[in-house]
């Protein structure tokens, strides 16, 4: 089911923006308009985001990210194409029901969260709920719940300044999941963060989309980042959405050498699973009796999901395979330490585009 849905989305700034429009369908390239002084900062984008995932929009900065996501939650008007928010056209409410829409089911957590200085961490989380006109003892509740959620129990009555940078951030996280709203937009919300406390960010945010199944586009530059977060990943370039897919998609099946310039860094063995480069089981060696289990000898039984990092340390111990079990524990297939390390050497191949 999807939640959301940007059809052949453009966002042009400049003078006579449709007209421009016009051109980038008739073939103009964006350096062509640029020359004229006219930025195509979003061109041509469509997607869909399901009802509880996490769909990761990943590019350099310029790429038109923001202004992608400004125009998901209708701070910003498309110069053409429409965004459909639960079969509803965005770009066709009123400004009334758009605030209303805007107000109850999407919340926004930018990069730089600015935190009011003379309000309590609780007040702060608090916050859309006030702008909304929630009395203030639900609002508290609600706030203090969030914060929980986001580990900042125990915080409430304490002032921003007295915060590290990771848990203003997390401030930041509450104030949007108190709200109830289901769509969170992203962007860069971790950026300005250490690796360390961004990496600790990432899992609560994981953890937290366990439980609470919201919608989330996530904005990022960094491809790392996207991967550990993304169920599905939309790779932008100038302006245009090059590739949309999976982790794994995007790791095994670059759209264009661009996308395969980009993966050259990422580290395969957190992205790629087991269960991806696993051999079917051959029947001879199986004992379809015990479930999970084989007849041979196993170095691990480890669920399909595991990423390849982990295969390592029971290789270090046992030159047999490893079991791959399906989400039943059934034994789905096995990894060699030969297939393992075949996998990590595997060159992508790029598509040739015309
Ligand atoms: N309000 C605006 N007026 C003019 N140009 C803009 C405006 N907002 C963004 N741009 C331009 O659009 C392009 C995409 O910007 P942005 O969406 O902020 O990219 P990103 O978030 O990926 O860094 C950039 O060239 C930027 O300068
Ligand atoms: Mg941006």
């Amino acid at each position: 089911m999807s939640r959301l849905r940007a059809e052949h989305l453009y966002k042009v700034f400049g003078r006579r923006p449709e007209a421009a429009v016009q051109r980038l369908r008739d073939g103009a390239g964006r350096e062509e308009l640029r020359a004229d002084g006219i930025t195509a900062a979003v061109i041509d984008a469509s997607f869909e985001v399901r009802a509880g995932e996490i769909f990761v929009v990943m590019g350099l900065s310029g790429s038109g990210k923001s202004t992608l996501l400004r125009m998901l939650n209708g701070l910003l008007d498309p110069t053409a194409g429409r965004v459909l928010y639960d079969g509803r056209d965005l770009t066709a409410l009123s400004p009334r029901e758009l605030r209303e829409v805007r107000s109850r089911n999407i919340s926004m957590v930018f990069q730089h969260f600015a935190l009011f200085p003379h309000r309590s961490v609780l007040e702060n989380a608090a916050y859309g709920l006030e702008v909304r006109g929630v009395p203030r003892a639900e609002r508290e509740e609600r706030a203090a719940e969030a914060l929980e959620l986001t580990g900042l129990g125990g915080w409430e009555r304490s002032w921003p300044d007295e915060l590290s940078g990771g848990m203003q951030q997390r401030v930041g996280l509450a104030r949007a999941l108190a709200t109830d709203a289901d769509l969170l937009l992203m962007d860069e919300s971790f950026s300005a963060l250490d690796p360390l406390i961004r990496r600790d960010m990432q899992d609560q945010l994981l953890d937290l989309q366990k439980r609470l199944k919201k919608t989330i586009v996530f904005i990022t530059h960094d491809l790392n980042e996207a991967m550990r977060l993304g169920d599905r990943i939309a790779v932008m370039r100038d302006g245009r959405i090059v590739q949309n897919g999976t982790a794994e998609d995007i790791l095994v099946r670059p759209a264009n050498d661009y996308v395969a310039s980009f993966i050259q860094d990422v580290d395969r063995t957190r992205v790629l699973t087991a269960g991806s480069i696993m051999e079917k089981p051959d029947p001879e060696r199986l004992d379809p009796e015990r479930p999970g289990g084989s007849a041979g000898e196993h170095a691990a039984t480890v669920p399909s999901g595991t990423p390849l990092a982990e295969l390592f340390a029971p290789f270090a111990h046992s030159t047999a395979p490893v079991a791959v079990t399906d989400e039943r524990g059934q034994l789905a297939g096995i990894v060699t330490r030969e297939r393992l390390l075949a996998a990590l050497g595997e060159q992508p191949t790029t598509e040739v585009t015309a």
